[in-house]
C-alpha cells in the first residue's frame, strides 16, 4: 500500500523516525509530507541529518502563522499532494496543527487515517493540542495507543474500533538513537558538563509562553534553582520570541540560554542530568526512560502514569511550588517500569497491523 506520512513539527521527526524505518523494510511504500511547521535549522533539518528518517517527498514550507492561517493553508497544500498521489492511507503524529491538518484533508477524500499516539488527553480544552488530538482521533480509523489510559479515554468518548495498544514510538526512538548519542556526541565535553551535576530545563508550551506572569515564574523559578545547581536551558523559538517581547529582563537573572539542540546531544544531557524540569510532553517520557526524576511545568499531563508512579510531579507555574518540588524530586530514585510504554517496538506493531489490514484488502 501507498502510505503518506505527514510530519511538520520537532517532536514529529521523532516519532516518525523508527515507523519508517520498518516501513520502509516491507512492500509499503511511504511519501512523507513536511508541512513546514518547523523550518529552523535546529528545529527541522537537525534531526534528519543525524537520525535515520528519509528525505521528506515534499516540504509545503507552510512556516508560522495563527492557528487558523497556519492550519488552512496546510489544509489546502496537503490535499493537493493527497489528490495527486493518491495514497491507501495516511499516517499523523500526535497532536500538533500538521496532525489535525492531515487528518482533515485525508479523510474528506475518504482516505483511511491512522493515528500514533492516540487517545491522550489532558482535558484542558484551553491547550491548542487537546482540540487537536480529539479531533484527529474521532476522524482517524486506526488508532494507535501509546498507553492502557490512553485506550480508555478513548472507550469514554465511544471510540472502540481500530483501536490498539501497542506501546510507546519515542519509547523505540530512544533505545535505538541513545547508543549512536553515547558514540557520537560530545554534549558533556562540550559544554564541561558533569554527570548528575546539573539540572535540565525546557519550556515552550503556549500555555505557559503566551502568559507573561506565568512565564516569569518559570523563568524565575529556574533562575532560584540556577543558584543551587547549573541549569542547561535549550530555548524553543516561541519562548525566545515571548523573552525577548517581555520585561522580564532575563540576561539580569544569570540564566544562560542555549539553542536548541539537536536530538542525540538531548538524550545524553537528559541522561545525564540529576533532575529534568519541562512542560514537553517527550521530555517528560524520555526522564521516566533515562531514570530521572522530572518537574512538570504544567498543571496537567497526558502521561499520568508517571505521576501515579512518582517519577513525575506536576508543579504548574508557581514560582514556590516549582522550587520545593525541585527539593522533593532531586535524589529521588527511580524504577523504571518497563511496561508502562510499551517494549520499543511500538513501530513494529503498528507497521505489522497496517500489513494485516492491507492485505485483507
Ligand atoms: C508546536 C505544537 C506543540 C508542540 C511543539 C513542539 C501546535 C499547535 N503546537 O508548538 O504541540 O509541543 O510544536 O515543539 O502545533 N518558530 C520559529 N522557528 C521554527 C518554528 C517556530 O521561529 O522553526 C517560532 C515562530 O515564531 C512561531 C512559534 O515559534 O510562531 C510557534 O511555532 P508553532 O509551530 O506555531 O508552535 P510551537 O510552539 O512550535
Ligand atoms: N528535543 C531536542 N532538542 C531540544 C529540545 C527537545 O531534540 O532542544 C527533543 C526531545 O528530546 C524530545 C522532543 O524534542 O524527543 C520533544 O519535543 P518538544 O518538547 O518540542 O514537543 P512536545 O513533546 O512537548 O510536543
Amino acid at each position: 500500500m501507498k502510505v503518506v506520512s505527514i510530519v511538520g513539527a520537532r517532536p514529529q521527526f521523532i516519532k516518525a523516525s523508527p515507523v519508517s524505518k520498518v516501513l520502509r523494510q516491507t512492500e509499503h511504500q511511504e511519501f512523507m509530507i513536511h508541512t513546514g511547521q518547523h523550518y529552523d535549522y535546529e528545529m527541522s533539518r537537525v534531526f534528519f541529518d543525524e537520525m535515520e528518517l528519509p528525505e521528506p517527498d515534499v516540504n509545503l514550507e507552510v512556516g508560522s502563522g495563527s492557528h487558523g492561517k497556519q492550519t488552512g493553508v496546510m489544509l489546502m497544500q496537503i490535499e493537493n499532494v493527497l489528490l495527486a498521489e493518491r495514497p491507501g492511507g495516511v499516517l499523523v503524529y500526535g497532536d500538533t496543527n500538521s496532525t489535525l491538518a492531515g487528518a482533515l484533508a485525508a479523510v474528506k477524500l475518504h482516505i483511511p487515517v491512522a493515528h500514533v499516539e492516540a487517545g491522550l488527553r489532558s482535558f484542558n480544552r484551553k491547550m491548542p493540542e487537546e482540540h487537536n488530538r480529539v479531533l484527529t482521533d474521532h476522524m482517524s480509523d486506526l488508532l494507535f495507543c501509546p498507553t492502557k489510559t490512553a485506550v480508555k479515554n478513548l472507550e469514554h468518548e465511544g471510540i472502540t474500533k481500530g483501536v490498539h495498544l501497542v506501546g510507546d514510538v519515542m519509547y523505540d526512538s530512544i533505545l535505538h538513537n541513545i547508543k549512536l548519542a553515547e558514540r557520537n556526541s560530545d554534549v558533556l565535553e562540550r559544554m564541561k558538563l558533569k554527570p548528575k551535576c546539573y539540572a535540565l530545563a525546557t519550556v515552550h508550551r503556549a500555555e505557559n509562553t503566551n502568559h507573561p506572569d506565568r512565564l516569569r515564574n518559570i523563568i524565575e523559578a529556574l533562575a532560584l534553582i540556577n543558584e543551587e545547581t547549573r541549569i542547561i536551558l535549550p530555548v524553543h523559538p516561541r519562548t525566545k520570541q515571548y523573552l525577548r517581547n517581555s520585561e522580564l529582563k532575563i540576561k539580569n537573572l544569570k540564566l544562560k540560554t542555549i539553542d536548541p539542540v539537536p536530538y542525540l546531544d538531548m538524550l545524553l544531557l537528559e541522561k545525564n542530568a540529576h533532575v529534568i524540569l519541562t512542560d514537553s510532553g517527550g521530555v517528560q517520557k524520555e526522564a521516566y526512560w533515562f531514570n530521572v526524576p522530572c518537574v512538570t511545568l504544567r498543571e496537567q499531563t497526558e502521561w499520568v502514569e508517571l505521576v501515579e508512579h512518582g517519577v513525575n510531579t506536576l508543579a504548574g507555574s508557581n514560582r514556590k511550588t516549582i522550587y520545593q518540588a525541585y527539593r522533593t524530586m532531586t535524589g529521588k530514585k527511580i524504577d523504571s517500569d518497563p511496561e508502562l510504554y510499551g517494549n520499543g517496538k511500538a513501530n513494529e506493531k503498528i507497521v505489522a497491523i497496517l500489513t494485516k489490514l492491507t492485505s485483507r484488502m
